[in-house]
């Protein structure tokens, strides 16, 4: 078929209805109180296999992955690759998928992907060098824990030569792209050391003529297992000491057998889990590099931790204690995803602590719920305690007060995004009383199996199917604070 102009392209990615975000809406029925004592491993990262897939698209050779989790972040980008031609054996047990994209089917990508999860946009960065033919892709979604633009990443492929035009389309926009004259390697500065604008601009200076140097990338954890993975592929990236990060254009590939790192994010919810509960859990395969900084916290507020030779044993060393000044950052700072269920510990530590969010506008909202279960938590406009961030001159509440130690009491509450979810789960496990949390679908995001593990170890959970929604309907989630 051929398409000639951009409004007949964009009606060929319409029409679909909005990707079901997860399974279902079930409800989580959670009695507060039991220690939390056992075993656990924390499996593979979401932020880095979603990504590694994206990045597999780069070439037509097979790629062989291991520690993948069974997700349904997982689950919705093996439908976007596969849509686009990647052919996926995926043994959901043993935890490796064998991937190949021999070629390209489309570079449209429906839009009933719009929303599901910040994926898409990276398509453009993979895909710019794969094909000389357009590219769309829906706007993206993920937490809604703050405006997220993209702007960046627009900006960075633009500098490297690929044109972009955002379209309005009936439900959703989509950005429409192409590099008809090939990509050329430059120098990027990017405003703020963002993961997807750092992983898209990577992508397409892969096959970009030339070289590409990034100034102020982001350097999480992630992103250095998707540079493991693309040196495997072929690829000359190096990483200097100043958040530089320069890719060098790659013509030849290979097939590739990766382990997906452990979730950090994952390791410290199970860490975190274990304290508040006043139990003690060894997290298998938690990864003491990517968590210095939450475990220096952790240490501050007399949380107790051991780093043993596969993993790290969380346990409860007496009363916590607040005081601290808890500012979250890119890496290696403290991470925006722990602050959520952070602050649920701190509930429980003696004294004041206050806790600066700035990475996100609105990563806050959760606070209301915690407060109705008896959480002594205040919001301030202003950056408290620190530097001045991003945010210092806007009108968001970014920055907490939190008091403790405070009971908590079991409440009937609705999950409004993935980390706050599982915040959720810890005020529930520590709270008197029992909990329905529903809004599930977010939780399955990005915890495999959550009720299981958390089961094993001892606490009183269950998923009850919500006879409250209809399946798919969408959850309501609070106003933001
Ligand atoms: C990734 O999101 C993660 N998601 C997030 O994890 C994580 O919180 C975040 O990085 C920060 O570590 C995935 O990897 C899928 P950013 P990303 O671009 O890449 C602003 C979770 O729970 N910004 O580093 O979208 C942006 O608004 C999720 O697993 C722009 O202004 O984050 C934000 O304030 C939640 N323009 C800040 O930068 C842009 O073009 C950081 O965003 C891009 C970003």
């Amino acid at each position: 078929m051929t398409i000639k102009t951009s409004n007949d392209i964009l009606k060929v990615s319409e029409g679909n209805d909005l990707l079901k975000v997860a399974s279902g809406n079930d409800i989580l029925k959670v009695a507060g109180g039991n220690a939390l004592h056992g075993h656990v491993k924390a499996s593979g990262a979401k932020n880095a296999i979603t990504k590694l897939l994206v990045a597999s698209l780069l070439s037509d050779k097979k790629c062989i992955f291991y520690n993948v989790p069974s997700i349904q972040d997982v689950e919705i980008t093996v439908s976007l690759c596969e849509e686009i031609g990647m052919s996926v054996a995926w043994d959901r047990d043993a935890g490796i998928m064998e991937v190949q994209t021999k070629e390209l089917k489309t570079s449209y990508i429906p839009q009933r992907f719009s929303g599901a999860n910040r994926i898409p946009i990276l398509m453009i960065g993979a895909l710019l060098g794969r094909t000389n033919e357009d590219i769309i892709v829906p706007t993206v979604g993920g937490c809604n824990i703050g405006t997220r633009p993209v702007d960046f990443h627009i900006q960075a492929l633009e500098s490297l030569g690929a044109v972009i035009e955002y379209r309005e389309m009936k439900k959703e926009g989509a950005y429409l792209a192409h590099a008809h004259n090939g990509l050329r390697g430059t120098l990027i500065q990017l405003p703020y050391p963002s993961v997807g604008a750092t992983e898209n601009t990577i992508l397409a200076a892969i096959r970009a003529r030339g070289t590409t140097i990034i100034k102020n990338a982001a350097i999480e954890p992630e992103i250095i297992d998707l540079i493991l993975f693309l040196q495997k592929l072929g690829a000359i990236i190096n990483i200097e000491s100043d958040r530089t990060i320069q890719i060098r254009e790659t013509r030849k590939f290979y097939e590739v057998e990766h382990t997906v790192i452990p979730d950090r994010l994952v390791a410290a919810s199970f860490g975190m889990a274990a304290i508040g509960t006043k139990g003690r859990v060894f997290v298998e395969d938690a990864k003491h590099i990517d968590m210095i900084t939450f475990l220096n916290k952790l240490r501050e507020i007399g949380g107790g931790f051991e780093v043993k030779k596969s993993g790290i044993e969380f346990f409860y060393d007496g009363p916590l204690k607040s005081g601290i000044h808890l500012e979250t950052d890119v890496h290696p700072g403290f991470a925006t995803d722990w602050q959520q269920p952070f602050v649920i510990l701190l509930t429980q530590a003696t004294g004041s602590s206050v806790v600066h969010e700035t990475v996100y506008e609105n990563r806050f909202g959760y606070t209301h719920t915690i407060k109705t279960m008896g959480g002594d938590i205040e919001l301030f406009r202003q950056c408290l305690g620190g530097k001045p961030c991003r945010y210092s001159h806007h009108n968001f509440y970014h920055s907490l007060i939190v008091k403790g130690p405070t009971p908590l009491i079991g409440k009937d509450i609705v999950i409004p995004d993935l980390r706050a979810g599982f915040a959720y789960v810890l005020a529930s496990l520590i709270a008197k009383g029992s909990s329905l949390i529903s809004g599930t679908k977010f939780i399955d995001r990005g915890y495999e199996n959550l009720v299981e593990k958390l089961s094993n170890l001892g606490a009183d959970i269950s998923r009850i199917s919500d006879p409250r929604t209809k399946p798919d309907k969408k959850v309501k989630t609070e106003p933001p604070q």
